[in-house]
């Protein structure tokens, strides 16, 4: 089932392309089954560019909400949800004709330094739960270049409270410009 919206997906993809001349690999945390994903290869593609793309999941689904993340409207994201497999998401990509990404099967928590780009330009950030952002927030930018953008889905979303408590406690720490269209949160060092 689609997770982004095609509105969402068009932003998402135009800045994408605004960052193809910063130095730096785009990545992907949280790609389920790798609808933006392959989009955002193709990006690459289309472009010539030599940047690569980086995706992880746990490919377990949803990890156990924590406090942060309650709400009524948002009962259906239970642990487990959005269950796929690596292999799934690697098939796609061949019979797509495009480059398969480096992709990882972790849990953020997880994660090493060494397990992402040294330097990226652009990040999409789709972790749903205020942990998995948290995380993913603390992992990308301390590598994000100056002229680079993260973009976090549901940041507006009612429905996942937690992305946007985390986000904004990640913006409380630093002095990084937001901005917000659809459910995106858009967050550069440059307005
Ligand atoms: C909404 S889906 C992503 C949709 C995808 N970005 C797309 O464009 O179709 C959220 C994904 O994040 C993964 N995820 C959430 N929290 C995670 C965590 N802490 N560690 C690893 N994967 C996580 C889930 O397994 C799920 O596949």
């Amino acid at each position: 089932m689609k997770q982004v919206s095609d509105k969402e997906t068009m932003t998402i993809l135009q800045l994408a392309e605004d960052c193809l001349s910063s130095e730096g690999d785009f990545v992907e945390l949280g790609c389920f089954e790798g609808d933006t994903s392959l989009l955002l290869a193709e990006v690459l593609k289309n472009n010539n560019s030599k940047k690569r793309l980086w995706i992880y999941d746990s490919f377990e689904g949803l990890p156990e909400k924590t406090e942060n993340d309650f709400s009524e409207l948002g009962r259906d994201f239970k642990k487990g949800e959005l269950f796929t497999t690596k292999r799934f998401v690697k098939q796609r990509f061949l019979r797509a004709n495009l480059p398969v990404p480096r992709i990882k099967k972790a849990w953020f928590s997880e994660l090493k330094n060494d397990d992402l780009p040294e330097k990226i330009a652009f990040a999409f950030l789709d972790g749903d739960l205020y942990d998995s952002i948290r995380d993913s927030l603390n992992l990308v930018f301390p590598k994000l270049n100056e002229n680079g953008k993260i973009v976090v889905h549901d940041y507006n979303n009612p429905q996942l409270p937690g992305v946007s408590k985390a986000v904004d406690e990640f913006l409380e720490k630093s002095d990084w410009n937001l901005k917000t269209t659809l459910s995106l949160a858009i967050l550069s060092k440059r307005s």
